[in-house]
């Protein structure tokens, strides 16, 4: 099981001990993240939220703030590159732990000399992480990559740089920014890296349940899309995918309006029910429902059908 590579790993006051769910924009809102608690994530992180947008008061930052009472210790990720802004963003956030986005490869990101950008300006990636310490005095993560540009490993000068400015850890997703999501991410790389420095190193990239890889030489590893369709990855037991759907409804319900919830269901159920039977005929069915409740029925009624089988 994955989950036996973590070590305890200590974030101020808080220990964590366990699979973390990567932060994925579009996917990790409060009701996933939550989800991923209840199947037994040890750590989450929100999407990444603009510290512009934070410090102007943006309606839209409000919801990718929300955390659930299950997230101990709660983690909201900032992007930006202004230390001014860190520091203001992030005396605003009653969140337990700040996480820096330093490795969004999108060019509407890297291009503003955010998230990935940050690789090339190791200095003022510890000035971001000594402003946000300085705004909250509470637990900075860094999030990044290898570098920005292939063979380019610069993610060494930035580590250097953030655990000089107090970071409490790194998840360092094996990639360069220029591959995006391409090729393989190299986990032999990340380790190299990993003790080359005594920041605890938390490994990402392309990690699933049937992980040949070891992940020794990382303080904990952090799983993105294989949670998608297997949340049980964090537990290291099979879930059902009805039961997971229909727990995932209330979820959404419980936080969001109708329109989100039907959306946020047509967008996960495609990794849900992909490898089920009858999963082509009931995403088909979820894709054509205009509410929750048609959802609800749909789920029900297949259920009772395979069950019925
Ligand atoms: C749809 C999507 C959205 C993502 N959004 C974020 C984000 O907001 N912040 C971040 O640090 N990484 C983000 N990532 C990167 C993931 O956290 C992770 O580093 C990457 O997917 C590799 O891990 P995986 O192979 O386990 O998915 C995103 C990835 C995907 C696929």
């Amino acid at each position: 099981m994955i989950s036996a590579a973590c070590k305890t790993l200590r974030l101020g006051a808080y220990e964590i001990k366990g699979l973390w769910l990567a932060p994925m924009a579009g996917y990790t809102d409060i009701a996933f993240r939550t989800l991923a608690r209840e199947y037994g994530a040890a750590f989450t992180v929100t999407e990444m939220v603009s510290v512009r947008g934070l410090v102007r008061g943006n309606r839209a930052t409000e919801r990718l703030l929300l955390t659930s009472p299950l997230e101990v210790p709660s983690c909201v990720q900032l992007f930006g590159n202004s230390p001014d802004e860190f520091y203001r963003a992030a005396k605003m956030l009653d969140c337990d732990v700040i996480d820096i986005n330093m490795g969004c490869p999108m060019p509407k990101i890297y291009k503003n000399g955010d998230g990935s950008a940050l690789l090339d300006s190791p200095e003022l990636a510890g000035d971001l992480v000594r402003a946000a310490i300085d705004g909250s005095g509470k637990p900075v993560t860094v999030k990044t990559r290898l570098g920005r540009r292939m063979g380019e490993t610069t993610a060494d000068a930035l580590i250097e740089q953030v655990e000089k400015a107090g970071a409490s850890a790194v998840t360092l997703h094996g990639r360069y920014a220029e591959q995006r999501y391409t090729g393989q991410s190299d986990v032999a790389v990340c380790r190299e890296i990993s003790r080359r420095h005594s920041i605890p190193i938390i490994y990402n990239g392309d990690v699933a349940a049937d992980a040949k890889d070891s992940f020794d030489g990382f303080a904990a590893v952090a799983v993105g899309r294989a949670a998608l369709s297997d949340i049980g990855i964090f537990s290291g037991v099979c879930a059902n995918a009805y039961d997971v759907a229909l727990r995932h409804m209330r979820l959404l319900e419980r936080h969001f309006d109708d329109r989100y919830v039907v959306a946020q269901a047509r967008k996960f159920f495609v990794h849900y029910f992909k490898n089920t039977r009858g999963g082509r005929a009931l995403r088909s069915a979820v894709n054509a429902a205009a509410s929750p409740a048609e959802i609800y029925d749909i789920l029900l009624r297949e259920r009772n059908s395979t069950d019925a089988e």
